[in-house]
């Protein structure tokens, strides 16, 4: 054999167990580079007899026609096989959860919003919603808010133009007013949503959330709104016993009007809600005032009802012990982590509501 096919043997055994692409560029260059194997062979041609040379010549031919199939069919087969290799080490599979996996969490005035809104559905009420920029008409005249009442003050509202007609809606009393313009008696609704006051301390953000109620039908008297709320307070604090008083008060919106209280004890640091003999106030009520009927299209003569004002920020705070209105909306997700709740565990009354 000669040496040209001994070595050429040698070149096809190395490319035959050639793993890499690295591997198969080195065999490339000592076969087809300028001081490669094929050229060594062409340049040794001027040496040998025409006859010869022409024969040689040949066979150096048929030899690179048979290299190159040869290189060419393994460059296929190691880049397929590499692309196998790299789809292999980097495949996800979409399904699996995250390594670092971070379930969201529930914010306590959402979850307590869902609470009370389950609370009241139980017993026949129906959710509404209205603008968080409202008209003045619809945040304070139309609610039978004097001109000169203090509320009014530009301090405390936001208005949102100089002539003071619009205004990020200091109450959610407006959405009274709005469901009763769009329907007919009876009404019995909850409106929950976010309201706005110049106000910022440990118990004060200038955005906060309440939730109104209304019941307009015939006969509907002060006993009804008793009954209603407490049926709430004990659903919501889920105790069976409450103790609640109905303090007299003054909304323009409602007369007569009570501020109610709940009572309570600390015990270990702790607030015990429904026992004990401190107050806390909870919310605002009364019998809707008959001039905010007719300004809604409802006849007072045939229709009353009573209507109520919670702060929702103040029961989540009570009720899951956090002391600090302000860490509600510092968007902290560390505080989010411990205060929040399971996303799946949606609270209803007779699954329980926050266990
Ligand atoms: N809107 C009142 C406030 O923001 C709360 C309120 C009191 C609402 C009495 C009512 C009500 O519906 O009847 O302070």
């Amino acid at each position: 054999m000669s040496d040209f096919e001994k070595l050429k043997g040698e070149l096809k055994v190395k490319l035959n167990h050639a793993k890499t692409s690295q591997e198969v560029d080195i065999i490339r260059t000592n076969i087809f580079g300028k001081n490669g194997l094929i050229n060594s062979e062409f340049k040794k041609l001027g040496s040998l007899s025409p006859e010869d040379k022409k024969k040689v010549a040949s066979e150096i031919n048929n030899a690179k026609q048979e290299l190159t199939k040869l290189f060419n069919d393994k460059v296929l087969t190691l880049t397929n096989s590499e692309i196998d290799e790299q789809v292999k080490k980097e495949k996800d599979d979409v399904t699996l959860p995250e390594k670092d996996f971070r379930i969201g969490k529930i914010h306590p005035v959402s979850q307590v919003i869902d609470e009370i809104s389950s609370i009241f559905s139980e017993i026949g009420f129906s959710v509404e919603e209205g603008p968080d920029v409202e008209s003045e008409y619809y945040n304070f005249t139309a609610l039978n808010t004097p001109e000169n009442h203090p509320a009014k003050d530009m301090h405390d509202t936001f208005y949102l133009d100089k002539n003071m007609k619009t205004l990020l809606r200091t109450h959610t009393s407006p959405v009274q007013v709005r469901t009763m313009l769009n329907g007919k008696p009876p009404f019995k609704i909850i409106a929950p949503g976010r309201t706005y006051r110049s106000d910022s301390d440990q118990t004060h953000t200038p955005m906060f959330h309440q939730l109104e109620g209304l019941h307009i039908d015939k006969n509907i008297n002060m006993g009804h709104l008793k009954g209603c709320l407490n049926y709430f307070v004990k659903e919501f604090f889920e105790v069976d016993k409450i103790k609640m008083r109905f303090r007299p008060s003054h909304f323009p919106f409602t007369e007569p009007s009570a501020e109610v209280d709940i009572g309570y004890r600390v015990e270990n640091n702790k607030i015990v809600i429904g026992e004990g003999d401190k107050w806390l106030e909870i919310l605002g009520c009364g019998m809707v005032h008959p001039n905010v009927l007719k300004n809604s299209k409802v006849d007072p003569k045939k229709y009353q009802g009573f209507a109520f004002g919670i702060g929702i920020d103040r029961l989540a705070m009570l009720k899951y012990g956090i002391n600090d209105l302000r860490s509600f909306f510092e968007c902290d997700y560390r505080w989010l982590n411990y205060y929040g709740f399971d996303p799946l565990d949606v609270p209803t009354n007779y699954r329980g509501l926050s266990k």
